[in-house]
């Protein structure tokens, strides 16, 4: 049995993840939260063929409650996305808060389920989902996860276009650092396989992974960013943190995790000096079990973005944790 909630499952991204988990045969029980709609979104997809429950829960008579309680897996695509001119940061008023509320929900609740938090600023709201499990008592790095996955796949994507092949899927192209512009690094030189960027693409094939998500913002000209493709990517990485939990090998995904507590984070914090990063992370019954420092390996052009990254990365940090350490010295 195992049981995964979606928390903003009535949204752009909710939808098409719930409908995708509810054809994953790692998933035996569906529940879907949002503060509106989604018993109608769980009715909808309760129809569909695949064995496993789906149930739709609002925040009315211990719907959180009830939708955590039991949970293995919980994925937060809550809150709001983007329009165009805004950067990531700007979601950070609205969405410190409904990550930080969920998350007190999960500490309370499913303790021990694994958290992927989609909602951005994720560079921000995985430091808060964090600060607010250690509050409680109850956080394990293993388990907490910022979902950076839509980068590594706007990667595979992007690279393989430039190169000229038709099979994106083939590239494994790690992507390390944080989920914003800047922060996002793609490390085209440990592509597997080789992936035989011409020197004079390569930073415009950078730029392009760092800031694909402005491109769906601007196409879709106010409503909304990236639903479709994070939807895939979210599952994608749910996906492979329960096949890691089944006990599945060889699962490596890079995800935003917190340094501590891991295999080979000490390493890779001593390195980039920040207490979140994204890296190749291998997932097993417990979640994390190890981390990639690919860090050695590369070039001295991409040593200069991780350093970039790394500038940008620290701020967003520290406002994520402050959120949350700030509010709490004010109450004593
Ligand atoms: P959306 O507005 O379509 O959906 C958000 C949903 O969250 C809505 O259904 C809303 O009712 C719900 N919600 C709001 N407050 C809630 C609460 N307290 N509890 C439960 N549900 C709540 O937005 P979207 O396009 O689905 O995007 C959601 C978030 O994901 C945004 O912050 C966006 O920036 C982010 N995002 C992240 C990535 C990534 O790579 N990590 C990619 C795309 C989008
Ligand atoms: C993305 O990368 O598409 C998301 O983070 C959404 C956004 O605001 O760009």
């Amino acid at each position: 049995m195992v049981k995964a909630v979606v928390a903003g499952a009535a949204g752009g991204i909710g939808q098409p993840l719930s409908l995708l988990l509810k054809l994953s045969p790692y998933v035996t029980d569906l529940a879907l939260y949002d503060v509106v709609n989604s018993p109608g979104v769980a009715a909808d997809l309760s129809h569909i063929s695949t064995e496993g429950e789906v149930k739709g829960y609002l925040p009315a008579d211990g719907g959180l409650e009830k939708a955590l309680t039991g949970a293995d897996i919980v994925v937060i695509p809550a809150g709001i996305p983007r329009k165009p001119g805004m950067t990531r940061d700007d979601l950070f008023k609205i969405n410190a808060g409904i990550v930080r509320d969920l998350i007190e929900g999960v500490a309370k609740y499913s303790p021990k389920a694994f958290v992927l938090i989609i909602s951005n600023p994720v560079n921000s709201t995985v430091p808060i989902a964090a600060e607010v499990l250690k509050k409680a008592g109850v956080f394990d790095p293993k388990k907490l996860f910022g979902v950076t996955t839509l980068d590594v796949v706007r990667a595979q994507t992007f690279v393989s276009t430039v190169v000229g092949d038709k099979n994106p899927a083939k590239y494994n192209v790690p992507v390390i650092g944080g989920h914003s512009g800047e922060t996002i690094v793609p490390l085209i030189s440990l592509s597997e396989p080789k992936a035989d960027v011409p020197e004079d693409k390569l930073a415009e094939l950078v730029k392009r992974i760092q800031f694909g998500g402005d491109e769906v913002v601007q196409a879709k000209n106010g409503a909304g960013s990236a639903t479709l493709s994070m939807a895939y990517a979210g599952f994608r990485f749910a996906e492979a943190v329960l096949k890691g939990a089944a006990g599945e090998k060889n699962i490596i995904e890079p995800s935003f995790v917190f340094l501590e507590g891991i295999e080979g984070a000490e390493e890779i914090k001593k390195a980039v000096g920040v207490d979140f990063f994204s890296v190749p992370v291998e997932l097993g019954p417990g979640g994390a079990t190890k981390l990639f420092n690919p860090l050695e390996k590369i070039t001295s052009y991409e040593k200069g973005l991780v350093d970039v990254a790394i500038e940008g990365l620290s701020g967003n940090i520290t406002k994520g944790v402050e959120f949350i350490t700030k509010a709490s010295e004010s109450k004593i």
